[in-house]
This record gives C-alpha cells, sequence and structure tokens, in this order.
C-alpha cells in the first residue's frame, strides 16, 4: 500500500492532473476551433471507471488530483465523482482535491465543491472586459464568470486566476487585472501562449507575449521580489511590493522546471500522458476494462508507464512536428 511512485530521476510522482471530459461551453481561440469536433461520449471513462483510476493511483502514492477538462464542471453528473473522491480526503491518503475550471458554473457548483472538500480553484479568465470575454471565448459571458468567482470566495475557496498572456488583447489590461486580484484577494498567473492542436486557419485572436516582456511591464510599475516557492509544476513567482499580492508566471516552453516535475496527466480517455510536452502515453482504459475484477494490471501498468517518464519535455525539438507543436489539444490532455 501506498507504495510510492519514483520515476527513473528519482522524482516523486505524487500529483495527478485529470481530464473528465474534453467538452467545454467555450471555444477560446487559442484552444479550440469554432466546429471543434468532441469524442463521442462512448469513449470518455464512466465516472465509475474515473473512481477506480484515481483510487488506484492515490493508493500508490498520488497525494494531490486536480480535476481539469475541457470544462470539468459540464460533465454530466460530476460532482458525483467529487463527492467519491473527498473518501479520499477523508481517509487522509488525499492531500488536496481541486479544479481548474472556466468558471461558467461556478456559480451553481461552488457550495457542493467546497463542502466535499475542495478548498481552492483555478479559475481561466483573460480579459475584465464583456465584449473582449465573448470574443476570446467565442461564446461566454463575463458577468457569469465573476459570479462563479463570487461564490467561490463567498464559500471560502482560495481563489486563483490564470490569463493567457496575448499580446494585443490583454496586455493593456495588465494594470486593471492585477488591480482585481489585489481587490479580490487572489493570485494571478500569466500563462505563455502555447501552440497546442489544430485551432483552425483563422486570423490569431492576438499573439504571443513573451512573459519576459510581462515581468517588464510589472518592473516598471512596482517594485517586484522573485519568491523561492514553486508547485513542482512551470509557474514561477513574484511579489509586487507595493500590495503584497503574488503574480505567476508558466512559461510551459522553458526547460527549467522539469527536474521538480511531480506530475502525470490522464486523459478523459484514460490515456496516461507522462510529461505535457511529449506524445509517449500509456493506455490505462484497456487494463481497467479488461479486468473489472482486479486492479493489479491496471496498477503495473500505472508503475510500468511511470519507470518510462522522460527527463523534460520536448518542446522546442518536437519528434512529432517540425514546428514545435504538441499535435493533441490542452482539452484533451488537461493543459
Ligand atoms: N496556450 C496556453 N494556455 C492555454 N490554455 C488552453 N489552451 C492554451 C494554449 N494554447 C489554458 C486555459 C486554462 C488552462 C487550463 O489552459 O486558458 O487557463
Ligand atoms: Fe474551454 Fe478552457 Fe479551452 Fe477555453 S481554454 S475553450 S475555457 S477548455
Amino acid at each position: 500500500m501506498n507504495t510510492h511512485l519514483i520515476d527513473p530521476y528519482c522524482r516523486v510522482i505524487d500529483y495527478l492532473r485529470l481530464s473528465v471530459t474534453d467538452r467545454c461551453d467555450f471555444r477560446c481561440h487559442y484552444c479550440m476551433s469554432e466546429d471543434m469536433q468532441f469524442l463521442p461520449k462512448r469513449e470518455l471513462l464512466t465516472l465509475e471507471e474515473l473512481d477506480r483510476l484515481c483510487s488506484t493511483f492515490i493508493d500508490l502514492g498520488v497525494k494531490k488530483l486536480r480535476i481539469t477538462g475541457g470544462e470539468p464542471l459540464v460533465r454530466r453528473d460530476i460532482m458525483t465523482f467529487f463527492r467519491a473522491m473527498s473518501r479520499h480526503l477523508e481517509a487522509g491518503t488525499l492531500k488536496e482535491l481541486t479544479l481548474t475550471t472556466n468558471g461558467s458554473q461556478l456559480s451553481r457548483f461552488a457550495r457542493d465543491l467546497y463542502a466535499v472538500g475542495v478548498r481552492r480553484v483555478n479559475v481561466s479568465l483573460d480579459t475584465l472586459d464583456a465584449d473582449k470575454f465573448t470574443e476570446i471565448t467565442r461564446r461566454g459571458k463575463l458577468s457569469q464568470v465573476l459570479k462563479g468567482i463570487d461564490e467561490a470566495l463567498r464559500v471560502g475557496m482560495q481563489v486563483k486566476l490564470n490569463a493567457v498572456a496575448l499580446k494585443g488583447f490583454n496586455e493593456d489590461e495588465l494594470p486593471q487585472l492585477t488591480r482585481w486580484c489585489a481587490k479580490h484577494g487572489t493570485t494571478l498567473t500569466w500563462i505563455e501562449v502555447m501552440p497546442m492542436g489544430d485551432i483552425g486557419n483563422e486570423q490569431r485572436l492576438g499573439q504571443y507575449w513573451s512573459l519576459d516582456d510581462v515581468r517588464r511591464v510589472y518592473e516598471s510599475d512596482y517594485v517586484v521580489t522573485d519568491l523561492q516557492e514553486r508547485s513542482g509544476g512551470p509557474a514561477r513567482y513574484v511579489r509586487l511590493e507595493e500590495t503584497g499580492q503574488k503574480i505567476g508566471f508558466i512559461t510551459p516552453l522553458s526547460h527549467n522546471f522539469c527536474e521538480s516535475c511531480n506530475r502525470v496527466r490522464l486523459t478523459c480517455t484514460g490515456q496516461l500522458y507522462m510529461c505535457l510536452g511529449q506524445e509517449d502515453q500509456t493506455d490505462l482504459r484497456t487494463p481497467l476494462r479488461n479486468y473489472p475484477d482486479t486492479n493489479a494490471p491496471l496498477r503495473a501498468a500505472i508503475v510500468a508507464a511511470i519507470d518510462r517518464k522522460p527527463k523534460g519535455h520536448d518542446f522546442d525539438y518536437s519528434r512529432q512536428r517540425v514546428d514545435g507543436r504538441v499535435s493533441r489539444h490542452m482539452s484533451h490532455t488537461g493543459g
């Protein structure tokens, strides 16, 4: 029991990011095309299968579980799954249950999520301008997301905001987004836009905005202090001394976080990706479905997969695409 998952580079893997659906009620320009084709529902793991999978990972030593999508809260009956996972929190084997959401359904779910033990939520929000919000998401309503954030804060959750940095789109909103986060006590994290999936050939809405530049903008207005804290992932944090607030920077293309990587990603169809930037994956749906009465083959498949976790990612010299693109969608692997 609680055999630790340790990869060939001695990294303890105790963080699982699970995508529960590839579906989303938004169609953000940098993520999907307007006519995104979603997987047929029969391809998806059932909630019972997701439970068996997560429970096996937890049994193997996973301490943190992040539910992602697509948009996790559009999956039918998703609260049944969250409720089931709360038993591992109560048992003390799971330390943290969180989710990443676009916030559209959060006002409905925040209270129930809190009740099953979710204490933190990451909300993706790129702009505070209602028209621009509808433009970038192609259909979202900003007021709905703001209502969701309010509700999450009201029930006592810690909220983090993730904004994709897009030159010519939310560049001019940096001061406003930053002040809004200070006021609401939320950490703002900027994410460098990644070339992922087929998002169509249309004109890109907003362009690559380097986080070095974002940082320089902060430095012109604030005293910026680097913080040492790391989450085992690609985020780096600074503190703005004038307000005391934390700002995060996620630069997925940089290599400097791989050595402390503690995570693996599981898709809604049961493929385990050992690294966000590599194509190598293991199918866990087969051992799951072929052996309904025993978890032994599933455990063996997980252990064997962790044994193949690569040292680092491959974005800049990608074997699969000349342009260093990862061909799958973020909504498939869950970012
Ligand atoms: N580049 C960077 N971030 C992306 N996300 C989705 N697609 C991309 C992309 N191409 C982000 C969402 C959300 C997180 C789960 O992934 O905005 O914050
Ligand atoms: Fe949905 Fe998030 Fe993709 Fe936007 S970025 S379409 S909210 S999954």
